[in-house]
């Protein structure tokens, strides 16, 4: 399927329903490109599966599929060459509420945990909500293709102070795919100073045609380091279910989680919720596939058209665009100036970090058509400021 036929049969005209993304922007009479969900619907076999499952009315109690586990690991030893074992899998209600999870059960309060900014708010303040304490290591920006700052990381977690490394893979907002190589030097530090590593991978299935997505859990010398928190909510924007894996190899550290979800009584998996994520998994791959090909196609457009001008990072994964309009902004706030002049609804980059206020992140999962409208109207404002 090319990009075209994509865009023609799955773009879904959410302007007019309840939305946060549209709603919002409609207010401001602005193009939303802000919260991380997409303009697409997914595959019609998804649609219908659970079109027949509402359609039965059997809505008592229910176990999940007996093949859930089956199709989660096969799909993620096909995508990614790693082989999950059905155990390691606890649910949570969400990512963030993963985080939550996790932050409880392995730190206590007081505790420092590190984040590699700028990044998806939600790390923060889960830390900070917690009351423990954030640890920022900035990530380095060479011409928007952003790398850890190990020696930073280093000095920081020598201090003993730091228990866990809260690792977003691939990053929002700065679209990087870490190499192998890159995660084991960071796996390999945070080894050494004996800090836990919980890598946040929601976004680990949309990755650009020439970039292959290394899963932390992949790497074995470690395994027993790291959680990791995986969902197909980001794959096929299902952000309305709520459902999402926690995977920890480890035995003791699973029984630590295991009794944290007891006495809070969470961890019980929504088996409706959880159905979507186990009907994208079976029937959605060739639609994953053509999606990826267009966020590609759309991330190109911008390039093309905007580079010569704006520092633009490096969109390895995810469909979220980090974009510094800062020579433009004549010192105001990015996203509200892209509100206010260009009609155009990001997410200000102060808010992934606040060095980063002549930032914004610009979501791609959209049409062609959107992309263009957006990228127009910056260039009339960069041509006014020539
Ligand atoms: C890296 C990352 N983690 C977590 C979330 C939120 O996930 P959930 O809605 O499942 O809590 C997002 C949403 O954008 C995200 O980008």
């Amino acid at each position: 399927m090319n990009n075209k036929e994509f865009t023609k049969r799955y773009y879904l005209d959410r302007s007019k329903g309840d939305s946060i993304k549209w709603q919002r922007g409609r207010k401001l009479s602005c193009l939303p490109m802000w919260v991380a969900d997409m303009d697409f619907k997914c595959d019609e076999r998804l649609i219908t599966a659970l079109n027949d499952f509402i359609t039965k009315a059997d809505y008592g109690y229910a176990n999940l599929p007996e093949d859930y586990y089956d199709v989660f690991i096969n799909w993620h030893q096909k995508r990614n060459n790693v082989r999950y074992k059905r155990e390691w899998i606890r649910f949570s209600k969400g990512a963030v509420d993963a985080m939550y999870q996790i932050i409880h059960a392995f730190t206590q309060k007081g505790d420092s945990i590190m984040i590699n900014t700028p990044l998806y708010p939600p790390f923060k303040a889960s830390i900070l909500q917690t009351g423990r304490k954030v640890v920022e290591s900035k990530m380095i920006n060479n011409d928007g293709f952003f790398t850890f700052n190990y020696k930073d990381m280093e000095k920081k977690f020598s201090s003993g102070k730091v228990k866990m490394l809260m690792l977003c893979s691939p990053h929002n907002p700065l679209g990087r795919v870490y190499k192998k190589g890159e995660l084991e030097e960071l796996f390999e530090l945070c080894h050494r100073y004996h800090v836990l590593i919980c890598a946040d991978e929601v976004h680990s299935d949309i990755i650009m045609p020439d970039q292959s997505f290394v899963p932390a859990l992949s790497i074995k010398e470690y395994q027993n380091d790291i959680i990791a928190i995986i969902a197909a909510s980001k794959t096929f924007s299902l952000a309305v279910f709520s459902h999402c894996h926690i995977v920890i190899p480890d035995e003791k550290k699973r029984e630590r989680l295991i009794k944290y979800q007891q006495d809070y009584h969470t961890g019980s998996v929504n088996v409706f919720n959880a159905l979507p994520t186990y009907y994208g998994y079976m029937y959605g791959e060739e639609w994953l596939d053509a999606l990826c090909n267009v966020i590609n196609e759309n991330y190109h457009y911008i390039y093309n058209k905007l580079s010569k001008y704006l520092e633009i990072s490096v969109l390895e994964g995810s469909y979220l665009l980090f974009i510094n309009l800062g020579k433009y902004t004549g010192g105001m706030d990015a996203g509200e100036f892209l509100i206010e002049k260009c009609h155009i609804l990001c997410n200000p980059g102060k808010d992934f970090d606040k060095k980063y206020a002549g930032w914004v992140r610009m979501n791609l999962a959209t049409s062609l058509s959107n992309v263009k409208k957006a990228v127009k109207s910056i260039l009339e404002i960069i041509e006014e400021k020539k």
